[in-house]
């Protein structure tokens, strides 16, 4: 972007004459959005967004208004947020929104309730750091799919996922006098690709199911980015840096029905995390110049330009489960279950010093005394150390098998998130390098006869080589993990578009050397629900290293609490002596931990707590024994979470 301070502005685009909104059908007095060259315009008066991003589906439902009434009292004036597609219909027709968790219309009516409007952007594609950018497993199934292109399995599905959120949520549009201000079109389609058919089909859809609704595009601030994402009739804006964006903008947008108003759209405070030895957190917390860069921006887009801003994020929230997205660049680098994002609301719903620091920003913008107060931050609780009981192998505990003569992915075993295990039985001897298909998709433990091999894990530029010698009746098993599929791809790099190959598990065959093994038993592991894990000790031995993963069980008990609001108070769980695997409390699955870091602990929200109960926790260990010998675990919770890193102990000079 560099490249624009150098270039001389030959005149500027801004038009006078004023846009409606093109297919408003409403009269003078109905409330209305809609804009002019210059500003945005609320019922006919000038409004200035001050936004924040905060997605529903990262944040526990009960805490929907706190997290909320805290972006008010930052000043914010508007809530943008993505929906994820994938929650709402994890398999294909079955619709979730009844679930207080999917319950997107009930977002929305808190926000309007708390005094903030709201921008939808509900893709379908959201990228977002999600897995597959939002879009459900179940659509890599559907023959002939390509996704985030004029295709008409695709546009079909978009349709149908459309038609459903609309029907949710469309009298929650500011013309029938609800929250949503406008919606965004695709996300960033710019720098993925250019078929214009596409967007317009999409923005045809929108304009379908959100009669009178303005829409807008969001795409990076440079002149490729803007041509490929920009739509006909539909607002173009930016994100990433304004001060280069806001010129990009002027300069390559000439369609004069794409101008309006300037909107950063995405203002960064600050980064999402990556597992990685080498990977600090992200954060701007000993970093003041990030913090005054922050506030220049904020004077430049509030003051001298007098345009609009969402601050990405206001709130990460959390990516539960298996929730989180992954990079590909020639190794997947995969996203932690914390979306932290060093955001002015912390992971776990607590202010800190940026949001101070953006608070008193905001604050020479607006009326005096048009802020709310800030709530008060309620403390975290610790939980003692509890212990941890190895009771029984994963292996012991596989569930129906599939059987097939060659592998088949995790999707067309109707399988979306969690493990997959392959399991092989020798017909003769075989020996050499265990090549897991194509390439591990992502992270493939080999066994043989239930011992630990190696791991062939995509997160190495170079995955390690795992030799294997197999005779007569000897079992190969293959235990794969999703780490969480692709959610970004920018056309012109130079790597693979794994956007469009979101296939987990295995494809292709498996060999060893040059043998090709033909013959195997499939178990998906998708792992929604742990209750089928014994809570007493079904586990015959003592833990070895080089055991299959083994469950872990145990329980905690948190006192009653006097007053009842908040319930129970949040804390961090840690897995001290963990190395890799995921983590259920009463049943929810708070997602995965890992040794390397950065994150070393897990948001466990009040709202899983039960006071006054036994809490059951299941923690699912892939390599036990490594690190807590044939001990039992242990886990606490924490009222202060630390980052930090450590050796990556399954290949130490791996990166
Ligand atoms: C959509 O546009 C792309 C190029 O942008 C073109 O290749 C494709 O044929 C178009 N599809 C249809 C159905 O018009
Ligand atoms: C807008 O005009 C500039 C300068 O003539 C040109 O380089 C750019 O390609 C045009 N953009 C579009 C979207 O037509
Ligand atoms: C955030 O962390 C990732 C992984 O360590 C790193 O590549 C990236 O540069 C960081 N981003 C910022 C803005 O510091
Ligand atoms: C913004 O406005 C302030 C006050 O008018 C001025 O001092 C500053 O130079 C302006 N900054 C930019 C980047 O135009
Ligand atoms: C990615 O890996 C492939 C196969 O090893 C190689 O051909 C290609 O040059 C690599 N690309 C980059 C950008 O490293
Ligand atoms: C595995 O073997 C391949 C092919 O011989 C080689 O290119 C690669 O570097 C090896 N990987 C490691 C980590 O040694």
């Amino acid at each position: 972007m560099r490249f624009l301070l150098n270039y001389v502005f030959p005149f500027l685009l801004s038009s006078q004459f004023v846009l409606s909104s093109p297919t408003s059908t409403q009269s003078a007095s109905s409330p209305s959005f809609t804009y002019n060259s210059k500003t945005f315009l609320l019922n006919g008066s000038p409004y200035q967004i001050i936004g924040g991003q905060m997605d529903p589906q990262r944040i526990p439902p009960q805490y929907w208004r706190d997290r909320l009434t805290k972006a008010r009292a930052m000043g914010l004036n508007t809530i943008f947020s993505y929906v994820f597609w994938n929650l709402l219909e994890p398999v294909q027709g079955t619709w979730t929104s009844a679930e207080p968790a999917n319950d997107i219309a009930e977002y929305f009516r808190i926000a309007q309730e708390v005094g903030l409007h709201v921008v939808l952007r509900p893709g379908p594609y959201i990228c977002g750091e999600r897995e597959w950018g939002g879009f459900p497993a179940w659509l890599a199934d559907v023959p002939g799919m390509v996704v985030r292109s004029y295709n008409e399995p695709f546009l079909a599905a978009s349709k149908s996922y459309i038609e459903r959120l609309a029907n949710d949520i469309r009298d929650l549009q500011i013309t029938r006098g609800g929250p949503i201000l406008m919606i965004q079109v695709e996300n960033e389609y710019g720098s993925f690709g250019d078929e214009h058919n596409y967007t317009s089909a999409l923005r045809d859809m929108l304009r379908e199911n959100f009669e009178g609704m303005t829409l807008y595009t969001n795409d990076g601030g440079v002149d490729w980015t803007l041509e490929g994402g920009e739509v006909h009739t539909v607002l173009a804006e930016i994100d990433g840096d304004p001060t280069s964006g806001f010129k990009s903008r002027e300069l390559y947008i000439n369609d004069t029905t794409e101008l309006g108003p300037l909107l950063d759209g995405e203002y960064y405070t600050w980064a999402p995390d990556q597992w990685g030895s080498y990977n600090p957190h992200n954060t701007t917390v000993g970093n003041p110049a990030d913090v005054e860069q922050f506030v220049k921006d904020l004077d430049y887009v509030l003051g001298n330009q007098s345009a609009s801003i969402s601050l990405y994020m206001f709130h990460g929230g959390t990516n539960f489960g298996f929730g989180n997205g992954a990079l590909w660049q020639n190794r997947t680098t995969a996203f932690t279950t914390s979306y932290d994002y060093g955001s002015p609301l912390d992971e776990s719903g607590r202010t800190n010093d940026l949001y101070s620091t953006l608070r008193s920003t905001i604050q020479k913008f607006v009326p005096k005394g048009s802020i709310p107060d800030v709530p008060a931050n309620l403390p975290r609780s610790t939980i003692p150390v509890f212990s941890l009981t190895p009771t029984a192998s994963l292996f012991d505990n596989l569930g129906h098998a599939v059987s097939g003569q060659s592998p088949l992915t995790m999707e067309a075993l109707k399988q979306s998130y969690g493990y997959t295990l392959y399991v092989h039985t020798a017909g003769s001897s075989t020996s050499g390098v265990v090549h897991p298909g194509d390439r591990a998709r992502d992270r493939v433990i080999v066994y043989k006869n239930n011992v630990r091999q190696g791991i062939i894990d995509s997160q190495y530029q170079h995955p390690l080589n795992i030799s294997v010698s197999l005779k007569k009746g000897d079992k190969l098993q293959l235990l794969v993990e999703n780490l969480g599929r692709v959610d970004y791809y920018s056309r012109g790099n130079p790597y693979r578009n794994y956007l469009q190959d979101p296939y987990k598990g295995i494809l292709g065959d498996v060999t060893i050397g040059e043998e090709v093994l033909k013959g195997w038993e499939m178990y998906p592991l998708s792992l929604d629900d742990v209750s089928f894990a014994p809570k007493a000790s079904q586990y015959g031995a003592k833990v070895k290293a080089d055991d299959p993963p083994v469950f872990y069980h145990g329980s905690f008990t948190v006192a009653k609490p006097k007053n009842s609001n908040p319930a129970v108070l949040d804390t961090y769980l840690s897995v001290p002596t963990g190395l890799k695997g995921n983590v259920w409390v009463n049943g929810f699955n708070l997602g995965r931990f890992w040794f390397v870091g950065p994150q070393q602990s897990l948001y466990l929200p009040g709202t899983i707590i039960k006071p006054g109960q036994q809490n059951d926790v299941v923690v699912l260990e892939l390599e036990p024994g490594i690190r807590s010998g044939s001990e039992n675990m242990v886990a606490n919770g924490m009222a202060e979470r630390a980052w930090g890193n450590n050796p990556d102990m399954d290949c130490e000079n791996c990166v």
